[in-house]
């Protein structure tokens, strides 16, 4: 089993995650988890999701003993609105707690562009490799004109994806992993990870 500690105290990302890794690789070949609760996690303010991301990850790394995770990852997201500047981008969280879907929804309503994009970076370090590294994912789309759909989280009920005429929220989590920013940024870390284990294998069979 290939142990991923999933620093972060948001569950719906801890799920979707674990169904992210199942779906692509059949078998549970990977465990994910939060850190304990005696951890604390701790978030800088930042224009760059990437700096967000890096320093928690390494302030994490501090309390923790790699030698228990195979891979220790943090992400940190948000949503871009093209109307906005890119607003609310890395302040995404406490403008969902502040504001809500309402709140963003009337931010737009005067515009006539609704092109937004979710991004996610993962700041990520694996074991036996000093370095600690970045990998991130975007998805495109336009925001919608009310909130729909029950399923996700987040700003899930007022994005709908190009290609599509309904909601992350409506389509549901099979369709949003397909497609997500969380499931891009996921899978180059993943597979930056797989190649250097095989890499490490192929040195020890040639040794
Ligand atoms: P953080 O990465 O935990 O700081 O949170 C980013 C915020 O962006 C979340 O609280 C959500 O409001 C929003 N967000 C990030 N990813 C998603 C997503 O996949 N769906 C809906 N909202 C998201």
């Amino acid at each position: 089993m290939i142990k991923i500690l999933y620093i972060t105290r948001n569950m719906n990302k801890i799920r979707e995650i674990e169904k992210i890794l199942r779906k692509l690789f059949k078998e549970e070949i990977f465990s994910v988890e939060a850190p304990s609760s005696d951890i604390e996690i701790i978030e800088i303010q930042s224009d760059d999701l990437a700096d967000i991301a890096l320093y928690t990850l390494r302030k994490a790394l501090e309390k923790i003993n790699m030698e228990k995770w195979d891979i220790i990852m943090r992400e940190d997201s948000g949503l871009f609105i093209e109307a906005l500047n890119g607003f609310p981008g890395p302040y995404s969280s406490y403008v969902y707690k502040k504001i809500g879907l309402d709140g963003v929804l009337k931010l737009l309503e005067r515009h006539e562009n609704r092109r937004a994009f979710f991004k996610a970076v993962v700041a990520y370090k694996i074991k036996g490799i000093d370095d600690t590294f970045i990998s991130s994912g975007e998805v495109y789309g336009v925001i919608s004109r009310e909130a729909r759909g029950l399923e996700g989280f987040g700003f899930d009920p007022i994005f709908i994806p190009d290609g599509y005429d309904k909601t992350f929220a409506e389509l549901g989590e099979d369709i949003k992993i397909m497609l997500s920013h969380r499931t891009k940024a996921i899978l180059k870390a993943i597979d930056h990870y797989l190649k250097t284990v095989s890499n490490k294998l192929y040195h020890i069979s040639v040794e």
